[in-house]
């Protein structure tokens, strides 16, 4: 997975950032659903001053269905799977057996943008990330 030609993205500058308040945005195309989210707390993968910002495919690894971000975690309201974003989406109940695909993300400190640059992890539904 590591060798695909990943696109590199701006997704968001540090000063638009909230603690616990996501952003959308899509990954590694218009296709591919993903939400960034400053945690407040430094996190496996994160990135920025505090390393706190990290970002993750927002289709459950189970079916496919939305996750949203809530209370510090991922959940899926179809079959209440839930992810842990502090430690790489780790799936810690319900039925996804996968843990959430990571977008690997980069910060820029002399202009605070945030640019997204991977997966770690197979997005559901596909074959390979980069179709
Ligand atoms: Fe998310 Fe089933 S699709 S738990």
């Amino acid at each position: 997975l590591t060798s695909q030609p990943y696109p590199r993205v701006k997704v968001a500058n540090i000063r638009n950032l909230r603690v616990g308040e996501p952003v959308s945005f899509n990954y590694p195309d218009e296709h591919s659903p993903a939400v960034l989210i400053k945690l407040g707390e430094r996190a496996y993968g994160g990135v920025g001053p505090d390393g706190d910002i990290v970002a993750f495919s927002s289709l459950c690894t189970h079916m496919g269905c939305p996750v949203s971000y809530s209370k510090k975690r991922f959940v899926c309201a179809c079959h209440y799977s839930m992810f842990d974003p502090a430690k790489n989406g780790q799936t810690y109940q319900g039925h996804a057996s996968e843990w959430l695909p990571q977008i690997i993300l980069r910060f820029e400190p002399s202009t605070g943008d945030i640019y997204a640059e991977g997966v770690e992890g197979l997005i559901w539904g596909r074959v390979r990330n980069v179709l």
